[in-house]
């Protein structure tokens, strides 16, 4: 059970409304502290001409990362239900491909990271969508972090030669 004990001065959402508003969260919660973790893992392995911009940018990503997934897991919160960001629930729960242990040259960098955002940005469209029939006021955070991912996706797709990611 996920869902707080005392439900007598939460939002009047329904229970199992609230369940599901709650996952979805969760399986947001999820990635991206898994993007956030592969990021880092990034900003120190890229190697190659674009080093430095590439290791300033993903800490500016990670920061984002952060930050939102600190404000979905309040908002799930905030309708009584338990967010779980602990390691093994990430590790047995992420959808995101890990990412390879090694130096990885700067264009596999660019490449890897527009796969996975790209495929993170488009299961939290899914999901917003879906918060839209359920709660609004849940949606909104879902909705930031989509705009978020679709503008990180853009900067590190404009990195390839011609825009597209092979
Ligand atoms: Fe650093």
């Amino acid at each position: 059970m996920t869902l707080t004990a005392n439900t007598a001065q939460l939002p009047p959402l329904g229970v199992h409304q609230r369940e599901e508003v709650g996952q979805q969260l969760q399986a947001t919660l999820v990635e991206l502290i898994d993007l956030s973790l592969l990021g880092k893992q990034l900003h120190w392995t890229v190697v190659g001409p674009l080093f430095r911009p590439l290791h300033l940018q993903l800490d500016e990503m990670i920061d984002s990362w952060r930050e939102l997934s600190d404000t979905v897991a309040e908002r799930a919160v905030a309708i009584g239900f338990i967010p779980d960001g602990r390691s093994a629930t990430i590790a047995s729960d992420t959808p995101v491909h890990a990412v390879e242990l090694g130096a990885l040259e700067d264009r596999v960098v660019v490449r890897d990271l527009a796969h996975r955002l790209a495929d993170v940005a488009e299961r939290a469209r899914a999901r917003m969508d879906r918060l839209g029939e359920l709660d609004a006021a849940r949606q909104d955070v879902v909705i930031e972090v989509v705009r978020a991912l679709e503008e990180q996706l853009w900067m590190i797709r404009a990195q390839c030669s011609n825009g597209r990611v092979r």
